[in-house]
């Protein structure tokens, strides 16, 4: 199996001891741990949005201080765990990051059809204020999706659906995965989503002096 990142006893101020760990390429990988062990602290190394302490951080073999940020950002995208969309529709957020981006705007069939997929019912011209939670989640999965990044990182992508929604958007993308080479790393608690990883990374509780 080839190494997609390789962290090198990474550190984040009290909270992550040093740590060392390998996730590896073209496998669904899960970053467990319970609240505040530090699994969005983890994620936001991968695609540089935050820096550890000390250690280092290697992507397909390069330290990530080397390669260009917007372009490591571009590579590996993270949907984060307070879903953030812009003011407007429904439309204008899922092609935003095509258009920073310079990519082709898929046709509004298509991307219907991206929220039939995701059980969103509205229409692409829903305003943004009237979603709830779970669906601003996943709006900002399809938005990630639809960049097709190398990686995909998801910081509980699950976390306000309920237990027949989580199944099928896990589902939906276990099979993304699975038609595209795109990696997806995702973080949870719930040991059912982490069940249907290829590689579990465990980290341990917060402060109790055990690594990753
Ligand atoms: N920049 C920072 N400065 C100080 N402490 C921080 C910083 N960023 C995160 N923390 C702390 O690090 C710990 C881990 O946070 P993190 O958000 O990574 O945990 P988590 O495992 O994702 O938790 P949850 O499951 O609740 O989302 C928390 O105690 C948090 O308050
Ligand atoms: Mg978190």
């Amino acid at each position: 199996m080839k190494p997609l990142f390789e962290c090198q006893s990474i550190t984040f101020l009290d909270i992550i001891k040093p740590s060392t760990l390998t996730i590896y390429d073209s496998l669904i990988t899960s970053i467990n741990g319970a609240s505040g062990s530090g699994k969005s602290t983890l994620l936001s190394f991968l695609n540089g949005t935050k820096s550890p302490s000390s250690g280092l951080i290697y992507y397909k073999g390069q330290d990530i201080l080397d390669i260009d940020i917007v372009k490591h950002r571009r590579n590996v995208v993270l949907v984060e765990q307070k879903p953030v969309l812009f003011p407007g529709t429904v439309y204008s957020n899922l092609i935003i990051g095509l258009q920073i981006q310079h990519k082709k705007i898929p046709p509004e069939n298509l991307l219907k059809n991206y929220l039939d997929d995701f059980h969103l019912s509205f229409s692409l011209q829903e305003s943004i204020y009237s979603l709830s939670g779970g669906e601003a989640q996943r709006v900002c999965i399809i938005r990630c999706l639809l960049l097709q990044p190398e990686v995909l990182l998801l910081d509980e992508p699950t976390s306000s659906l309920d237990e027949n929604t989580a199944d099928h958007v896990l589902h939906y993308l276990i099979q993304v995965h699975q038609r595209s080479s795109m990696n997806i790393i995702f973080s949870s608690h719930s040991e059912k989503l982490s069940s249907k990883a290829d590689n579990i990374i465990q980290i341990a509780e917060k402060r109790m002096g055990s690594s990753l």
